[in-house]
């Protein structure tokens, strides 16, 4: 295992539905909390059971001394399963893993773009950002109203729908590039659907400092199964979702789908 990250048995304090069939678990962590950055993640299981047969792999979405929660849209066997335990079961977390966002600093200008599970890391951005003074605006896209879920913690945080019932008409990309015309940020981060980041690479990597949180399937998430592979640029090697990144410099990487 990777040095400083755990196993840690956490216990379930809470479960919220926030938006269709969308949910934030708040768990109880005294070992792998304190530990997480932004943009890293857990690989999580289920206790005394192999069903699912792979743990699955989730960006934490708020830490604090010894809490964290997941935030998760209910698709399959495992994210289901999430959202039916009850407080007081647990799960096992394996974290926390990988190379998160770079550390914000004082007065620095950051826009994140999140789509689908990708709004999980708004909250613990804006954590981040709060402690070190950076000025973090979110954009977040999906295809309709009922999808966006609201996120207190963000301070600045715009909508973009494609069908226009709430926020900006149009994606997260368009809304970006109309933004851009008033100004740059320092920072530019983006967490969301591959085809969101690949459209935010062309869009935005020579521009902008740019960084992607790619969500490549994992099955071990320690660099040890090879399953994770992603393209370096410019060359026939590949990084490893879960050990060099999930987050990498969008000038490091290209997109399978793009070749
Ligand atoms: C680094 C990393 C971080 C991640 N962080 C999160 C996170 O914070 N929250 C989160 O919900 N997921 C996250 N994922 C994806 C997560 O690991 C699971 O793949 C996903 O939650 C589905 O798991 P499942 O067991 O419910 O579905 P599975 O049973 O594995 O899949 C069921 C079906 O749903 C499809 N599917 C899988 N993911 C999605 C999706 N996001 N939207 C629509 N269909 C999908 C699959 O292709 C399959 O057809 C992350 C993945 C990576 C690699
Ligand atoms: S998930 Fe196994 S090497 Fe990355």
């Amino acid at each position: 295992m990777p040095g400083n990250c755990f196993l840690e048995s956490a216990i379930i304090v809470q479960t919220r539905e926030v938006a269709e069939s969308t949910y934030i678990t708040g768990l109880k962590s005294r070992l792998i909390a304190p530990l997480v950055t932004p943009g890293q993640f857990l690989m999580v299981s289920f206790p005394e059971t192999s069903d699912p047969l792979l743990p699955r792999a989730f960006s934490v979405c708020d830490a604090t001394a010894d809490t964290l929660s997941l935030f998760y849209v209910a698709v399959g066997r495992g994210t289901r399963r999430i959202s039916k335990l009850k407080p007081g079961e647990s799960l096992v977390l394996n974290g926390p893993l990988g190379k998160g966002f770079p550390e914000m600093r004082s007065a620095q200008k950051i826009w994140a773009a999140v789509g689908g599970s990708g709004a999980a890391l708004i909250p613990i951005l804006a954590r981040a950002a709060s402690k070190t003074s950076a000025d973090i605006h979110f954009y977040y896209g999906a295809r309709t109203g009922k999808q966006l879920v609201g996120f207190d913690e963000a301070a600045n945080l715009e909508y973009a729908t494609d069908d226009g019932s709430k926020g900006f008409r149009g994606n997260v990309v368009q809304l970006l590039i109309e933004k851009m015309k008033n100004g740059m940020p320092d920072l530019l981060f983006g967490c969301g659907p591959t085809p969101m980041l690949i459209s935010m690479q062309k869009e935005f990597g020579a521009r902008v400092p740019t960084y992607l949180s790619v969500e490549t399937p994992m099955a071990c998430g320690m660099g040890l199964c090879q399953g994770c592979p992603v393209r370096k640029a410019g060359k026939k090697d590949y990084y490893l979702a879960c050990k060099d990144g999930p987050v990498f410099r969008s000038n490091e990487i290209e997109f399978e789908a793009d070749l």
